[in-house]
């Protein structure tokens, strides 16, 4: 280990141990997203996708929430948990899907489509949710959608997983124009030129991806649903089609398997922007606090509770 190594290792233990103080002293949690830097998914006593961490922010008895993960993250945590204190450690750190979409942009799509049910990913704002039927996530798109009655659906902001679940479903899906700007860099190029370079690994992916990615790979899986394919014993070499921060937690969980990013493009600047020091300063300081006025809260509540009694 170089010395510089070793400074950081022991600059990190004494973070650590300050935030162990901390996190007891104001009875907080830590919920991390699988794309988190390795160090701060290291601190987390939860590392999921977003329907794990809101199910386990519905369940928590901390009294504080430190979201380790984008706004509309923890921003549904806040839905949920209206009594608890919801922090996200860096105020910047949004999604620019999310805000591809307004709650007055929805209102007026719903008045051309009267007859559709609205299906909001929960990458979206809470005045979105409030404006949506029922809310889903990577991992329950397809689930929800076959739980509606109605066969005609608005699905908002993702295309490409409103397209993915179309394939799945035998519903008319009209698709609002949103992507992710960072699964969109993964290009079929990219999946061809990893096959041939692996023929034996198995390639997945997550559908926030392009159709033509989506189409080659050999499964379709949110973050967390590729953290269990990766755990069956006869997989060794997974070719991973989504942000590159899940291989930390793959590897960690399966060190014999070979993990090969598909794109190394494939990076979501906004999910770096939280750091160990971040999270100390904001357990510190109590900030930045995310809440939403109760207005719009208990109506995002029904969107995200008839997700929650689907699944
Ligand atoms: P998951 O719910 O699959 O973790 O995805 C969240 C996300 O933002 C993907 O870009
Ligand atoms: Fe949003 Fe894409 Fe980042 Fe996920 S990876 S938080 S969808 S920008």
């Amino acid at each position: 280990m170089s010395g510089d190594q070793a400074k950081m290792q022991n600059r990190d233990a004494d973070l650590i141990e300050q935030l162990n103080r901390l996190k007891k002293e104001r009875n907080a949690v830590i919920l991390v997203h699988n794309y988190q830097r390795a160090e701060v998914q290291d601190i987390g006593d939860f590392v999921g996708d977003s329907l794990e961490l809101s199910q386990k922010a519905a369940r928590t008895d901390a009294d504080v929430i430190v979201f380790c993960g984008v706004h509309f993250m923890a921003e549904t945590a806040a839905i949920l948990c209206p009594d608890r204190t919801v922090l996200l450690p860096d105020a910047h750190a949004g999604c620019p899907m999310a805000d591809m979409i307004t709650a007055e942009k929805l209102r007026e799509k719903k008045r051309e489509l009267p007859g559709a049910s609205v299906v909001c990913y929960v990458n979206s704002s809470a005045d979105v949710k409030a404006e949506s039927d029922i809310c889903c996530t990577s991992a329950n798109a397809v689930k929800v959608i076959e739980s509606l009655d109605s066969n005609e659906i608005l699905f908002v902001p993702d295309q490409y997983l409103g397209h993915y679940a179309s394939t799945q479903t035998g519903k008319k899906i009209h698709l609002w124009p949103g992507y992710c700007p960072t699964h969109t860099r993964i290009r079929r190029e990219d999946i061809i030129q990893k096959k041939q370079e692996h023929p034996q690994a198995k390639a997945v992916v997550h559908p926030e991806c392009r159709p033509e990615v989506i189409e080659m790979a050999d499964a379709v899986l949110s973050t967390s649903g590729i953290c269990r394919y990766a755990a069956q014993p006869d997989v060794r070499e997974i070719i991973v089609g989504t942000e590159v921060g899940i291989i930390h937690r793959l590897q960690k969980e399966n060190p014999d398997t070979k993990f090969i990013p598909m794109s190394e493009r494939a990076v979501c600047p906004n999910m770096k922007l939280i750091t160990l020091e971040k999270v100390l300063w904001s357990l510190k300081e109590m900030t930045p606090r995310v809440t939403v006025p109760e207005p719009v809260r208990i109506r995002a509540l029904q969107a995200v509770d008839r997700m929650l009694a689907t699944v």
